[in-house]
C-alpha cells in the first residue's frame, strides 16, 4: 500500500485567509500537525458550522477519518470536498486511500486516473492506481502504473516495493526479488519488503535464507509483521542456520513471545540437538529406553552443565510442552536420574547452582506437560519419600532443602505435598520462588475465582454433564504465554484483510462490538479478541468452572477488562437475552450430543450480518485419531493420569507403520489433558465438506474463507483460478480428498449471516 503523505496533501488546502473561520481552519491545522487529532477536529467541526462549504475542513477530517482507522468517514468528507473542487489532484489522491480501505478499488482506480488527468507527474497517484489494480487483482495493470510511477522516480523505494508485490503475484519471483532488493536498498526499514522477500526464498524452498533475511530486517527495525513472519518460517524450518543471533532471536520469539510457542517448537528441538554434547544425551537415552540410567551414564562429563547452561532449551521447556520423543525420552531419563541422586546423597542446599537450575527448569515443564512423562513404581516411591520427608519438615518447622522440593515438583505439583501453604512463608532463591509460583500460588489463586464466575444458564442436558466433568478435571489447553498483541482493527478492516476477495458485508461497527465466545476453554481465544479489538465488550462462555477460572485468572494478569467470564450450556444460551455481532466457537461443536442443535442456538443470537468464527473436526483429518482410539479401545485403558502415561508409551512401541503410531505426530500427544481431549474424549463427531456446505446454505450464511497456512492457499489459488474468493466448497472438498491432512488442525472458518 502507498503511504498517505500528509504534509503535502494538507498543503494545498492550508491556505491562508483572514476572518474567524480561517483563524479556527489554521488553529486546528497547527494541531493536526503536532497529531493533536481530537483538538483539530473540533476547530474544524466549529469551523463547518459556519462556513459549510469550507473544503479544507472537509479535506482534514477526512484525513483524521484515516488517520483513525475510520475510512468511511473519509470518503464522506474528502467527498464533499471533491463536489466543492473537483480540480484538486491532492483531493482525488487522498481518497483513494480511504476507498482502498474500504476495498471499493474500481472507484479507487478512477480517482486516482483523475488525479493523474488534473497532474500528470503524481508519481503517488500512479502509486495508488497500481495499488487499487492490484486489489483488483489486474496485475497487468498495476505493473503498468507502477513502472509509470518509477519512470517518475526511479528511486521510490514504495514504487519498487508494490511492482516486486505484483509481479510476485504473477509468479515472476526472480524480477520481483530484484525490485525488493532495490526497495530495501533506498528504505532499509521497509518491514514489509523484508518479509516479502523471505517469502519469495521460503517458497523456493530455502527457509534458511528466509529467516536470514527476517533477521536482517529485526535487526533494522523489530515490527510485529517481521516478528510474525520469524515465526512463521521458523515453523516450516526443517534445517536451521545454527548461529549465536537466530538462538537470541529464537529465545525472545519462545519467551516474549512472538507467536504461539508452540508452533516453534519443533525448529527449536533441532536447534537444541546441535550441541553435540546435549545430541550425545539423547541419543545415550534413546538407546537404552526404557531402562534408567545414573547421571554419569546419561550426560557423560559435560551434558548436564550443556543442558542446564542451553538459552533455547531453557525457553522452551519453560513456556511450551516438548513434542518431540527422543528430547522427552531424554528429559524423563534425567529427571530419574537425579532424582536418584538426590534420594542416593541425600539432597541438600549445598546442591551445585547447575543441577539446581536444570532441576527447576525440568520442573516447570513437567507441570507444564501435566506430568505426562513415563514413571516407574520404584521412582514414585522414592518421590513418595521426598514428599514425607518434606511434609514433616513443614510440620517441625525445620530447614527444607531446595533441590527436594525442585525434584518433587519435576514428578507432581507442589501442592500436592501435605502443609505446602508454609512453603509460601520461606524465602527462596529466583527458581524456587518461580516454581511455587507455577505450582502453588496460580492454583490457588484460580481456585479462588469460583465465586465470582456467574452460572449463566443451567447444565441439564447429559452430554453436556458429562463433557463438563471432563473439563472440569482436565481444562483444555493448558497454555503459558499467548501470542503477542495484535494492532487493534474494526471488524471490518480485519475481514476485508483476512478475506479480500470474498463476499463480505461490512458491519460498520467501530466500537461496542458485542462477541461471543462460545466454549471459551482455557481463555486463549478470549483474550486473543479482546486484544484485537479493544472497545469490545466481550462475553466467554463454558460449561467448566475449572477451565472459566483458568481463563480468568490469566485474563486478569494481562490486565484485560473486557471479558465477563459466565458459566452456560450453549444449548441454553437463547434464554440469556443477549444478541451478538460476532461468535467465535471453536472446537466446541463437535463435542454437542447434537452439534447442530447447538450452532443454530448459537445462530439464533447472532445479528444480521453478524461474523461467526467456527472450527470443526474433519473426518478425513481425522483417520489417525480413530485408529489410535480403536487401539485405546482394544485394550481398555481409563482417563486417568497412570493410564495416559501408559497408553503413550504403549503408542511408542508400536511399528512406525501402524495407524495408530501416526498419532505421535499431533501436538497434542504431549500433554495429559491435551491426551485426553484427543484420545479419550467422552463425546467426539467430525465434519466433511459437503455437510457443512449443507448446513450454511440451509441457514442463511456465506462463507469467507478458511484459515490456513500460506502454502495451502498458494497451491490451492494455482488449481481453482477461478475461485479468487476461496470459497467455493467443492473445489475445498476435491482439494481435501487430494491432500487429507490440509484440515488436520480442523476446518476453522469464518461465515456471515445474511440478513
Ligand atoms: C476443545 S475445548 C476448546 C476450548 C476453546 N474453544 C479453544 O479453542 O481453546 C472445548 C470446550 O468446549 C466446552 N463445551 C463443550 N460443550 C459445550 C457446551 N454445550 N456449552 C458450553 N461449552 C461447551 C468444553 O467445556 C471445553 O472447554
Amino acid at each position: 500500500m502507498a503511504r498517505l503523505e500528509t504534509a503535502s496533501a494538507t498543503r494545498q488546502s492550508a491556505s491562508p485567509g483572514t476572518g474567524p473561520v480561517a483563524e479556527l481552519f489554521a488553529k486546528g491545522f497547527r494541531c493536526f500537525q503536532a497529531g493533536r487529532l481530537v483538538e483539530a477536529m473540533d476547530l474544524y467541526q466549529r469551523a463547518l458550522v459556519a462556513d459549510p462549504r469550507h473544503s479544507g475542513c472537509l479535506h482534514h477530517l477526512g484525513l483524521i477519518g484515516l488517520q483513525l482507522g475510520r475510512p468511511e468517514i473519509a470518503v464522506d468528507m474528502i467527498g464533499r470536498a471533491i463536489a466543492l473542487n473537483e480540480t484538486n489532484a491532492t483531493l482525488h489522491h487522498d481518497i483513494c486511500f480511504a476507498l482502498i480501505a474500504l476495498n471499493r478499488n474500481a472507484d479507487a482506480a478512477t480517482h486516482a486516473r483523475r488525479a493523474i488527468a488534473l497532474k500528470p507527474d503524481y508519481t503517488n497517484a500512479y502509486l495508488l492506481l497500481g495499488d487499487a489494480f492490484l486489489k483488483l487483482r489486474k496485475l497487468d495493470e498495476a505493473i503498468a502504473a507502477y513502472r509509470q510511477a518509477l519512470a517518475r522516480e526511479p528511486n521510490h523505494a514504495e514504487a519498487h516495493n508494490n511492482l516486486a508485490e505484483a509481479l510476485f503475484a504473477q509468479g515472476h519471483l526472480d524480477e520481483a526479488a530484484q525490485h525488493f532488493k532495490e526497495a530495501l536498498r533506498l528504505r532499509p526499514d521497509l518491514a514489509t519488503a523484508y518479509s516479502n522477500l523471505a517469502t519469495i526464498n521460503f517458497l523456493a524452498g530455502d527457509i534458511p535464507g528466509a529467516l536470514n533475511v527476517i533477521m536482517q530486517g529485526l535487526q533494522i527495525k523489530e515490527t510485529a509483521l517481521l516478528k510474525t513472519t520469524f515465526v512463521t518460517y521458523l515453523h516450516h524450518a526443517t534445517s536451521i542456520p545454527d548461529s549465536g543471533t537466530l538462538r537470541q532471536y529464537v529465545v525472545r520469539a519462545l519467551s516474549e513471545p512472538w507467536g504461539r510457542p508452540g508452533t516453534i517448537t519443533t525448529a527449536c528441538i533441532t536447534l537444541v540437538k546441535c550441541d553435540p554434547r546435549i545430541k550425545h544425551g539423547i541419543d545415550r537415552a534413546v538407546a537404552a529406553w526404557p531402562a534408567r540410567l545414573s547421571c554419569e551414564e546419561l550426560f557423560g562429563s559435560d551434558g548436564l552443565h550443556a543442558a542446564a547452561g542451553d538459552p533455547v532449551l531453557r525457553a522452551l521447556l519453560q513456556n511450551t510442552y516438548i513434542n518431540d520423543i527422543p528430547l522427552e525420552r531424554f528429559l524423563t531419563l534425567a529427571r530419574s536420574a537425579l532424582l536418584d541422586a538426590a534420594t542416593a546423597t541425600g539432597a541438600t542446599d549445598d546442591a551445585d547452582d547447575t543441577i539446581l537450575t536444570f532441576c527447576c527448569t525440568l520442573a516447570r515443564q513437567c507441570f507444564i506437560n501435566e506430568y505426562v512423562f513415563a514413571c516407574t513404581a520404584d521412582e514414585q516411591a522414592k518421590v513418595a519419600m521426598l514428599r514425607d520427608q518434606v511434609a514433616g519438615a513443614l510440620r517441625s518447622g525445620a530447614p527444607v532443602a531446595a533441590l527436594p522440593l525442585a525434584i518433587i515438583a519435576s514428578y507432581e505439583p507442589l501442592y500436592s505435598i501435605p502443609g505446602f501453604e508454609a512453603l509460601l512463608a520461606k524465602s527462596w532463591s529466583g527458581e524456587i520462588a518461580d516454581l511455587l509460583t507455577q505450582q502453588v500460588r496460580e492454583p490457588l489463586a484460580e481456585r479462588g475465582l469460583r465465586k465470582s464466575i456467574p452460572q449463566l444458564t443451567p447444565i441439564e442436558n447429559d452430554v453436556s454433564r458429562l463433557v463438563q466433568n471432563q473439563y472440569e478435571e482436565s481444562p483444555y489447553p493448558r497454555w503459558v504465554k499467548c501470542a503477542p498483541d495484535e494492532v487493534t482493527h474494526t471488524v471490518d478492516a480485519r475481514l476485508r484483510s483476512d478475506f479480500p476477495h470474498a463476499p463480505y458485508v461490512p458491519m460498520g461497527r467501530a466500537d461496542g462490538l458485542d462477541v461471543l465466545i462460545a466454549g471459551c476453554g482455557t481463555g486463549q481465544q478470549a483474550v486473543m479478541t479482546a486484544r484485537r479489538y479493544a472497545g469490545a465488550r466481550i462475553l466467554a462462555v463454558d460449561l467448566s468452572l475449572s477451565s472459566l477460572c483458568y481463563a480468568k485468572y490469566r485474563t486478569d494478569a494481562l490486565g484485560l477488562n473486557n471479558i465477563d467470564y459466565g458459566q452456560a450450556d450453549i444449548l441454553k444460551l437463547a434464554s440469556i437475552g443477549r444478541h451478538f455481532d460476532l461468535i467465535a466457537c471453536s472446537g466446541v461443536l463437535h463435542h454437542l450430543a447434537d452439534p447442530l442443535e447447538g450452532w443454530r442456538v448459537l445462530l439464533s443470537i447472532l445479528r444480521p450480518n453478524g461474523i461467526m468464527h467456527i472450527a470443526l473436526y474433519s473426518k478425513l483429518a481425522r483417520a489417525h485419531v480413530v485408529a489410535a482410539r480403536d487401539f485405546l479401545a482394544a485394550r481398555g485403558y481409563a482417563a486417568t493420569i497412570d493410564d495416559i502415561r501408559r497408553y503413550r508409551q504403549d503408542i511408542l512401541d508400536l511399528d512406525e507403520t501402524s495407524p495408530a503410531r501416526a498419532i505421535a505426530w499431533s501436538g497434542d500427544f504431549y500433554t495429559a489433558s491435551n491426551c485426553r481431549d484427543l484420545l479419550f474424549h467422552v463425546q467426539e463427531h467430525q465434519f466433511t465438506l459437503p455437510q457443512i456446505k449443507t448446513f450454511l446454505a440451509d441457514n442463511g450464511l456465506n462463507l469467507l474463507g478458511f484459515e490456513h497456512d500460506a502454502d495451502v492457499l498458494l497451491r490451492y489459488r494455482a488449481q481453482f483460478l477461478d475461485d479468487s474468493a476461496c470459497t467455493d466448497l467443492d473445489h475445498w472438498h476435491a482439494y481435501e480428498q487430494q491432500h487429507p491432512h490440509t484440515f488436520v488442525r480442523m476446518y476453522q472458518f469464518t461465515v456471515q449471516k445474511r440478513t
